[in-house]
């Protein structure tokens, strides 16, 4: 039988559950509640302890006890919705509790930082466990050398707008290429040029004629897991950009927005080869933890850190207290070793379920390459299907994909291509979702080869 002090705590969390009693309002007093269930002050006050312990209600002295939120504040996605285009980490896999645990901790270890502004290159203590952290992917890099960043997106800011030692301005980028970096690059007005990327990877030489002649601060990549492309360069292009940035004097910054989702173990970063200090190196921490963190570490020459730190005040000062504290918790009690092994494991069985669904229910006119870890799947359509056209027609269909003409620069020649993110689907609504793009570009495909009279898309 349930003890009356539980049967209290579970009519409390319906109360909130069901919004009769609302975020910020009133509970029974204790007098209340002990009258209402026939028992003592002491069982009402124990059940009342509980529930402000798992923090869904807040006492205050004199006045009361009041609730925190209503439980259920997550919006699911409405069910039929095949969504292949978020990119933010599935709200079912994140570890929610694990970082209640450090936020909580963090509250009472670092009680004295969280009143006062911190150094802007972020807590000492965490950049020593970000050593730790960054060395088991070959990054080895002091903690003077990193600095911890408010996302990789402000390093990315920083880096685009502030002086480099070469005394070079133009940037080159992958072509496609994170669409967040173009629009800084857009909005910054800095120049940029591209070089295009494939499932292959680049034309070395053509990079190589760009380092030379164009004035290149920086060449930003994406080599792990790219976005949207899905694909990693392989070791030895890894070590050739490393070799071309030393000869050259042009700095490499490479975005590795997945690295904790690496399947393949000799998959060394390229500022793992880099021996003349020209990598910066960024990685993320939004898309195995939360996002609304905004963390992310930026391993830069000794020669840039100076500039990068002021650039990084003079924008926010520096990074969330809190946010770094829970970080270095996560990351020192190993919470964040057994997430990510679980994160990698669920999204590489999707990722396999993708690369069976793409092999088996697609049209050979669409070329696909679907990489074994990673998130992110480019396919690129015929000519005939624009991508825009099949992403206009599948939505009506409830399902949610990226088209990638965003990801190029406005003068560069665009892909056909659609981006396929696997992150907010399980493997049922990845077959569905696949079956239904086959569908659709066959019943397209199909009327092309008979004669048309209208150009209306009546393949829907
Ligand atoms: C390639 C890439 N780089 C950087 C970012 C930004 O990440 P953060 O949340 O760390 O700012 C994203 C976000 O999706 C991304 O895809």
């Amino acid at each position: 039988m349930d003890k009356k002090y539980e049967i209290i705590k579970g009519f409390i969390q319906d109360q909130i559950r069901s919004g009769k009693i609302k975020a910020g309002g009133k509970l029974p007093s204790i007098r209340e509640i002990s009258n209402q269930f026939a028992c003592s002050k002491n069982t009402a006050i124990r059940a009342y302890d509980e529930l402000e312990k798992d923090h869904l209600i807040y006492s205050v002295p004199k006045s009361g006890y009041f609730a925190v939120l209503r439980s259920s504040t997550i919006n699911h996605q409405p069910s039929g919705l095949i969504d292949f285009s978020s990119a933010s980490p599935d709200p079912d896999v994140m570890p929610y509790e694990d970082f209640q645990h450090c936020l909580n901790r963090a509250i009472e270890l670092y009680q004295d930082q969280l009143f006062s502004y911190s150094d802007p290159q972020g807590f000492f203590s965490l950049r020593m466990e970000l050593e730790k952290h960054l060395a088991r992917s070959q990054v080895f890099a002091k903690p003077e050398q990193i600095c911890v960043v408010s996302g990789s997106q402000q390093a990315l800011h920083l880096l685009t707008v502030m002086p480099f030692p070469n005394g070079k301005s133009t940037i080159l980028v992958e072509q496609p290429t994170y669409y967040g970096m173009l629009r800084t690059i857009n909005l910054l007005g800095v120049t940029a040029i591209g070089i295009r990327r494939t499932k292959d990877g680049i034309d070395l030489e053509e990079l190589e004629r760009h380092f030379r002649s164009n004035h290149i601060k920086f060449f930003y990549t994406v080599p792990r897991y790219h976005n949207p492309l899905g694909t990693s360069y392989n070791q030895e292009q890894k070590k050739q950009i490393a070799r071309l940035a030393e000869k050259y004097d042009v700095y490499i910054v490479e975005d590795d927005y997945l690295a904790d989702l690496e399947i393949n173990p000799k998959a060394d970063p390229i500022y793992s080869y880099d021996l003349s200090a020209h990598t910066i190196y960024v990685k993320s921490f939004s898309k195995v933890m939360l996002p609304g963190l905004r963390l992310a570490a930026a391993v830069l020459p000794r020669s840039l850190m100076e500039t990068f730190r002021l650039f990084k005040a003079s924008c926010d000062l520096s990074s969330p207290v809190l946010s770094q504290a829970a970080l270095e918790i996560y990351l020192n009690c190993g919470m964040f070793y057994r997430h990510t092994a679980y994160m990698r494991e669920r999204y590489r069985i999707r990722m396999e379920a993708l690369r069976n669904a793409c092999n088996h229910l697609l049209p050979p006119e669409i070329d696909v390459n679907v990489s074994e870890g990673g998130i992110f799947a480019q396919i690129i359509l015929p000519d005939q299907i624009p991508a825009m056209d099949l992403t206009t027609a599948l939505k009506q269909q409830n399902v949610l994909m990226m088209p990638t003409d965003l990801c190029f620069l406005q003068t560069f020649p665009k892909d056909n291509g659609i981006r396929i993110s696997i992150i907010h689907t399980n493997e049922a609504q990845i077959e569905s979702g696949i079956r239904l793009i086959g569908k659709a570009t066959e019943k397209h495909l199909l009327h092309q080869k008979t004669p048309q009279t209208t150009s209306v898309i009546d393949w829907v």
